[in-house]
């Protein structure tokens, strides 16, 4: 696939530009992992120009991005934390241009972005460069303001995204970001059994994907039986949370619904008064079992499915395959393939985008360009 997107883009017997997208997620995800390993089959980022000299001595990493692909820096963050241990920032692009950031010397600031020109995130990224901060943009398309002024570059290979709502660009991005954070690993000193470890699991991701895509017709059933609710409420623990907050803002993008993203355990601080049996609960609920702090986390989450669903709350849960315990609780369950903690916002997002799309097809809305929204935000 060529970044540089010069052919047309056809619909390919697809109804929707949306739907089309969000199943070219298996090979664009292989596209941009393939870019990112040599011939020895090592994490390489040829284009990333910064020199292991600066990446063995970052002390901060700042992520600035907007919409979509802050989620995407959000979930970031978790991935380059734990593999690095390299403290990670997020804020929104516009903000980061208004609150004049502090920057200090050994920082990093990665700015993401699908189309490389939406405004906020390149008046960000000159923000950052002339405070002196070293500069990396994650893009979908290589020659663009945001590659031009960055530092170093680092492309996803999603191919061209037509469809307003962002879908398998993110998908890349999440790949993207976990490469970095392998590679910035790898630089530091993370032993090389440990990456290529990394790089065999990333390397099952595409067929991952395409059985979370299996899931179509449980997403479209779910649709139905749902399509007519006023409000939704996403949740999510630790990495999930950045996925509650993408699964909202797609199903209000295209479906006009109110939704709202939050993190499972900020539900009892305020969010709770709102939820009844006429607000549906989509909670992230995977769980890595070789994970102990992912099996805790799934208990909780448990906890709060049983105490919705004993309030009348409607909850449509996304779980890992085997998981028996959950369909105990809620009948609403979708099974996504189950991998390991860092790489399940990839795979439970896929349902989230699946479920949005049917919904906005219910409701008749225009999916592919849905009202007020343009592809690239290129005026404040
Ligand atoms: C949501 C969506 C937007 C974009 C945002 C940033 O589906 O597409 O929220 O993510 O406008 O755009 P890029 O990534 O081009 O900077």
């Amino acid at each position: 696939m060529d970044p540089k997107q010069t052919s047309k883009p056809s619909k390919n017997g697809f109804p929707h530009f949306m739907l089309k997208e969000i199943y070219e997620q298996p090979e664009a995800v292989r596209q941009t992992i393939e870019a990112c390993v040599n011939s020895a089959g090592h994490i390489a980022l040829p284009a990333c120009r910064i020199s292991d000299d600066d990446v063995k001595k970052l002390r901060k990493i700042e992520i600035a991005a907007s919409g979509t692909s802050r989620h995407a820096g959000l979930a970031g963050e978790f991935m380059i934390e734990r593999m690095t241990c390299i403290p990670v920032e997020v804020d929104f692009a516009s903000q980061y241009c208004y609150r004049d950031p502090i920057v200090e010397p050994g920082e990093l600031a990665v700015f993401i972005s699908q189309s490389g020109t939406t405004v906020d995130t390149v008046a960000a990224l000159h923000v950052a460069r002339d405070k002196g901060s070293k500069t990396l943009a994650i893009c979908n398309v290589a020659d663009t303001p945001l590659t031009r002024d960055a530092d170093a570059r680092l492309l996803t290979y999603a191919g061209i995204e037509t469809s307003i709502a962002a879908t398998k660009s993110f998908t890349t991005q999440l790949t993207a970001l976990f490469l970095l954070a392998a590679h910035i690993a790898r630089v530091r000193g993370s032993s090389d059994a440990a990456l290529d470890a990394a790089l065999r699991l990333v390397r099952k991701l595409p067929d991952e994907i395409e059985r979370a895509l299996n899931q179509n017709d449980r997403c479209l059933a779910l649709a139905r039986k749902f399509s007519q609710y006023e409000s939704f409420l996403f949740l999510g623990r630790d990495i999930d949370y950045p996925i509650a907050l993408e699964g909202a803002l797609k199903l209000k993008e295209v479906s006009y619904i109110h939704a709202e993203g939050y993190p499972t355990g900020e539900m009892k601080h305020g969010p709770s008064a709102m939820i009844d049996e006429t607000v549906p609960v989509v909670v992230l609920a995977m769980r890595d079992q070789s994970n102990p702090a992912s099996r805790l986390r799934f208990e909780k989450t448990l906890s709060n499915i049983r105490e919705l669903s004993e309030r009348g709350t409607p909850v449509i849960a996304v779980v890992s395959e085997g998981d028996r315990e959950t369909i105990t609780i809620t009948p609403h369950v979708i099974e996504v393939p189950d991998v390991p903690v860092l790489l399940q916002p990839i795979v439970e997002v896929v349902p989230l985008q699946l479920f949005a799309y049917h919904v906005a097809v219910l409701k008749g809305r225009d999916v592919d360009a849905p009202r007020h929204l343009s592809k690239s935000v290129v005026v404040e």
